[in-house]
């Protein structure tokens, strides 16, 4: 697929169907995440690839993180939140290291790792995959953060949700550049 074709026909697909994607095809979206731009040579990107049983683990954590905000909860009133890692076969979470000295900047790395997130949609696109890029309270929390092997003060840019495209949105032409731009001449 053509670069321009992939950054303008991109569309954010939240229906998803569960099917399983291939390794080799998860792996693709891997590399192509870590081709992004990075200063110093960092790598500032972190992975962590849910599938399976993988991402009901997550969903119990999220739902016990819930039940300690929100004690009154009757159990059944958790089932919607433990469900929410079940929308795609596979779930990547990104997220963006601390820089280990001085003369890394952090809003680098999390720009990086952006970037990274940004490279994974683009490539599942390419591969007729539909994707959605996710955060929420949950970018957030410290139990999930936890869990995934990020510490309390690291950045998780996203959660990338991805898989076959189950409904495909209606096409749309996204607002351009032209009210974004100061052209110095
Ligand atoms: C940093 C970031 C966080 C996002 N978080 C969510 C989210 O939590 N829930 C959601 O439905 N969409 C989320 N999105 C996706 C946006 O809603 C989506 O990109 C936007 O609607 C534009 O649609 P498009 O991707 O088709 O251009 C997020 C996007 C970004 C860049």
């Amino acid at each position: 697929m053509e670069v321009f074709d992939a950054i303008h026909g991109r569309q954010t697909i939240k229906n998803i169907k569960q099917d399983a994607l291939p390794r080799e095809m998860i792996e693709k979206l891997l590399s192509a995440g870590a081709q992004a731009p990075n200063h110093h040579k960092v790598r500032p990107w972190r992975f962590v690839v849910l599938t399976g049983d993988g991402r009901k683990k997550l969903g119990d954590v999220m739902a016990a993180s819930f039940f300690d905000r929100n004690p009154a909860t009757p159990p059944e009133g958790l089932d919607k939140t433990r469900a929410l890692p079940l929308r795609a076969p596979v779930v990547i979470v990104i997220g963006a290291d601390k820089p280990a000295d001085a003369k890394i900047i952090e809003i680098e790395n999390v720009s990086s790792a952006s970037a990274a997130a940004q490279n994974v949609l683009l490539a599942a696109h390419a591969l007729g995959l539909g994707a959605i890029w996710r955060t929420g309270e949950w970018a957030r929390d410290a139990k999930v953060k936890e869990f995934l092997g990020f510490t309390a003060d690291q950045y998780i840019v996203g959660f990338i949700y991805v898989g076959y495209p189950d409904v495909l949105p209606e096409p749309y032409i996204r607002i351009g550049f032209e009210d974004r731009v100061t052209w110095v001449e």
